[in-house]
Parts: C-alpha cells; structure tokens; sequence
C-alpha cells in the first residue's frame, strides 16, 4: 500500500489522474472502475481538464461503476448513474455506452448482481478502479460486517452511512435503506485501487484501513492484502497516521523507476 499525502484536494485529484493517466497511456482501451460521493470529484475535473487539453482520451475505454441506490426512480438525480453522467461521462470523451452501473430497479436484484459480475469479468477486468472511504471504514457500499470475499449483491445501509449522504438528498428519510454493491471480492480483483480522502472526519477510517487489522468491521483494510494500492489523502485525513512522516519520506525519495 503506497501512501502519498498532499497538501489540498486539487492535489490529491492530479495524484490520482497521474496513475489513471499511466494505466490508459499503456492501455487505451482500460476498464476504469468509478465511485461516487465527494472524495473523486477532484480526479474527475482533473480527468477532464486532461481530456479537453488532449493529452488523455476515454474514446476507447470502458467504464463499472461501483454501486448504485435502490428504489430511486430512474432519473432521479441523486441515483448514482445520473451522478456519474453528470461528474464523468458528459465531461470527458467516453461513449456514454461504455459506461455501466448495476440497475438498483431490476425486477430481480440477485440476477442483476450476477449479471454485473460476469459483464465486469467479459470487459476483461477493471484495470483501476477509484474509491471513496465512508467515515465507518466501508469501501462501495460494503458496510463493517460485509464478508471480505464479497461479489456484487443487495446491502442494507448503517444509519450512520444514510446520515453522511443525506446532504445529498433534501430529506434525510429520501436516502434509500437499500443498495447493489460491488462486494469486497469484487474490488479485490481490479488490477490496480486508487483510494481517496479528504478531510479531517476521514482520518479516522484512514489510519484503521492503513494501520489496523484486517477486518470486517473496517472494510476498507481488506486492501492491505491488495498489491497494488494508492492510498492519496490530504493532511488533514492523515492525521492520525502512527507512519505518517515515513509515508511523506517514501514518497519524497520514490526513485523514478518505482511507478505504480
Ligand atoms: C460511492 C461509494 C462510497 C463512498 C464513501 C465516501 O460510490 O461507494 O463508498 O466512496 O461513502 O463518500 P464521500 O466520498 O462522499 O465521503
């Protein structure tokens, strides 16, 4: 697990653009694997400032979202296909085709799930995949208690997660009690993570995925036995790191050779 430490959003943003643009620079045609919530929004604007100079393109790529809300109306804005339309999709240069969500109104949701799974497996695999960390540790919408091997299903959300999302909602009872998640197996097998935080009500989860145990009560430190994860943070969701100067030293010192 490689730590970088910045010093501001933007800066956590263009270090997570960084590897997206060195996966797609190898492979123009990479699976890309999308969260939503707060945390990516830096990385995607700088993802389409890098689109709109012309020096990345999604033409060829393809895009997994990581889960989506159940029981919203489709076109409700907060549905997290909308919020990937808006964030995403409109503004850099993929076919709008190429990017898919599970459908949280499926009339079958085990279906669904299984059919995300194996849509996921025929594109070959997600080569990065960007993700949030909730304040209780959870990565996607798996929730403390999720089983580490998780693939794609229904999870019912911790009061705590429907509070952190309600302003997004005008409502706090909107936020749906139900969602489709990617499961913990399921992220475990993209090639390469990027996770990002900010804020200091982050430095908590942060330190007990990076320094803790391996546990189900914080999801999130199930990427520890990830071989490839960039943890990017500002000061402030590093706070409570035991390592944190040795994490700023490593990354200081990182010889040109050693890329993720
Ligand atoms: C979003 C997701 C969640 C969020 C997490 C942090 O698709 O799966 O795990 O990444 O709840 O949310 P923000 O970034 O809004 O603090």
């Amino acid at each position: 697990m490689e730590i970088v430490i910045c010093a501001d959003q933007e800066s956590v943003g263009q270090a997570a653009a960084d590897t997206f643009e060195s996966v797609i620079r190898r492979k123009p045609n990479a699976v890309v694997g999308l969260a939503t919530g707060s945390s990516p929004l830096p990385l995607y604007e700088e993802l389409e400032r890098r689109t709109l100079h012309g020096r990345l393109t999604f033409r060829n790529a393809r895009a997994f979202t990581l889960d989506e809300y159940i029981g919203l109306p489709e076109g409700h804005p907060e549905t997290y296909k909308e919020v990937i339309d808006r964030v995403f999709t409109t503004r850099v240069d993929i076919e709008p085709a190429n990017v898919r969500g599970p459908n949280g109104n499926a009339p079958d949701l085990e279906i669904e799930a299984s059919d995300y799974e194996r849509a996921i497996l025929a594109a070959g695999g997600i080569d990065v995949q960007v993700l949030g960390v909730g304040t209780n540790g959870h990565i996607g919408f798996n929730e403390p208690g999720s089983s580490l091997g998780s693939r794609t299903r229904v999870k019912t959300l911790l009061p705590q997660t429907r509070l952190d999302n309600a302003r997004f909602f005008t409502d706090q009872e909107e936020v749906p009690h139900h969602v489709i998640t990617q499961g913990i197996g399921t992220i475990m097998d993209a090639r390469r993570v990027v996770l990002m935080a900010t804020g200091e009500q982050k430095a908590g989860a942060v330190a007990r995925l990076a320094e803790g145990s391996v546990s189900a009560m914080c999801p999130g430190s199930m990427l520890q036995l990830h071989p490839r994860v960039r943890v990017i943070i500002d000061e402030a969701a590093a706070s409570q790191l035991a390592l944190a100067d040795y994490y700023r030293y490593t990354y200081q010192n990182k010889p040109a050779w050693q890329h993720l």
